[in-house]
């Protein structure tokens, strides 16, 4: 057994009991099993088979450093989204050439280190962009290995604030105009183009969206092919969803038939970026309860020492997120609205949840937190970064120390 499971009504985490990791570390407090990260990486990777495939993990789920060094371990490559993200992946022992760059807005200077890294692919989000990498390149004496992220104008039928597909959103060029700048590219000595890249957005549910964006982008690469551009890759995103809610969601081997079927055909190697499916369901956050007071309706309000600074999920996206007593109490079962600590009215983690009378002081897991979870903390309220453990064969280790007010104010010009 591995992850998180029940021994004698307590919850684990890979055999280790969550109540004694959060005595030892204190709460809040992320926990990870460094043994479902490499599953979901390994079941992901075997899933392609022996086709032509890489994985690079999207960094922006989780790039915890010691998250980060245990997927180069595994043997995944990573995806970044910013220059940050890639010197942390550098840092962590991914060689520049298994790194793609993604990311809507580079900067000039990202711009000019990524050209400088020599990464696997920039992923290029508009002809302005091209031109950027292009000058970049030249001035450098390079040629910068670019595909351009491609718009297809596809509902992922995801949470509008994560649907990135559509011509509605920021990210990437119209189908329709991407081909004159791959032409264009014959007279940009700074340019390679290698690959092309599609993204729909995150906590895709269904492999039909993504299997309608294989369509579209494997058409393009033959018409490029015909044209005497020769791509090596397809980059088909991330996006592969998981079960919050215990619901069906696609597996692996349901996501790799769906883009095998359209692109196996064409040769041409995939390219992925997944996060969520890699580190979501591999942490936990452990919160305390620090206050409790009767709510409307007959509910109760369950006061965390979390809130939306440690987790922001539900109050960004109204995202669920499974809530459990680390030992649940034999006792009668209250309806609950668990908040946080935060002054802000959204700053909750669950409504209306049934479970046993709790009492202040009880732990509790936040479930499925591993990606955007501790990636998308704050300092709101000046609430110090929570601290996190990665368990691995047994052992429970503090990888991130907790933030102290010192950390915080050893940024500001005569705060110390
Ligand atoms: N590639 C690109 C270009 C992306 O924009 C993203 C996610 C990924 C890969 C990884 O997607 P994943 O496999 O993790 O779904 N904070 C939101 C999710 C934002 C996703 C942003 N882009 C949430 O908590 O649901």
């Amino acid at each position: 057994m591995f992850g998180f499971f029940r021994e004698e009504n307590a919850l684990v985490c890979d055999g280790v009991p969550l109540d004694a990791v959060a005595r030892e570390h204190g709460t809040p407090l992320y926990v990870y099993s460094a043994e479902s990260i490499r599953r979901a990486y390994r079941e992901l990777d075997e899933a392609f088979g022996a086709y032509p495939h890489r994985i690079h993990y999207a960094l922006k789920a989780n790039s915890s450093f010691a998250i980060a060094r245990l997927l180069h371990r595994s043997g995944s490559g990573a995806d970044a989204n910013s220059i940050g993200e890639v010197e942390v992946a550098m840092r962590a022992g991914f060689a520049a050439s298994d790194i793609v760059f993604s990311g809507v807005g580079k900067s000039p200077d990202e711009i000019e280190r990524a050209v400088q890294l020599g990464l696997k692919a920039i992923n290029a989000e508009s002809a302005g962009e091209l031109e950027r990498i292009d000058r970049a390149a030249q001035a450098h004496g390079v040629r910068a290995r670019v595909a351009v992220r491609v718009n297809p104008d596809i509902d992922a039928g995801t949470h509008p604030h994560i649907s990135t597909g559509l011509h509605t959103n920021k990210f990437g060029v119209p189908l329709e105009h991407a081909g004159e700048l791959y032409r264009r590219m014959s007279t940009q000595p700074g340019l390679e183009p290698v690959g092309i890249h599609v993204h729909l957005g995150s906590q895709i549910i269904s492999t039909e969206p993504i299997h309608r964006a294989a369509v579209v982008v494997v058409r393009f690469a033959r018409e490029l092919r015909d044209q005497g551009i020769h791509l090596d890759h397809i980059d088909v995103g991330g996006g592969l969803g998981i079960s919050y809610d215990g619901s069906r969601v696609p597996t692996a081997a349901e996501y790799a038939a769906a883009v095998l079927a359209i692109v196996k055909p064409s040769g041409l190697a995939v390219a992925m970026e997944p996060g969520r499916y890699i580190v979501g369901a591999a942490g936990v956050l452990l919160a305390r309860v620090v206050d409790l007071k009767p709510a409307a309706a007959g509910h109760q309000f369950a006061v965390l020492d979390a809130g939306m600074t440690e987790l922001m999920r539900p109050a960004l996206y109204g995202s669920f997120h499974r809530i459990e007593p680390v030992t649940p109490r034999q006792a009668r079962e209250l309806c609950y609205d668990i908040v946080g600590p935060v002054c802000e009215t959204t700053d909750a983690l669950g409504h209306d949840r049934r479970l046993p009378a709790l009492e202040v002081g009880d732990l509790l897991a936040i479930r499925d937190a591993g990606a955007y979870g501790s990636a998308m903390s704050s300092n709101y309220n000046r609430r110090p970064l929570p601290a996190e453990v990665l368990v691995d064969a047994g052992n429970a280790t503090l990888v991130r120390r907790r933030q102290t007010i010192d950390d915080m104010l050893a940024l500001e010009l005569g705060g110390s």
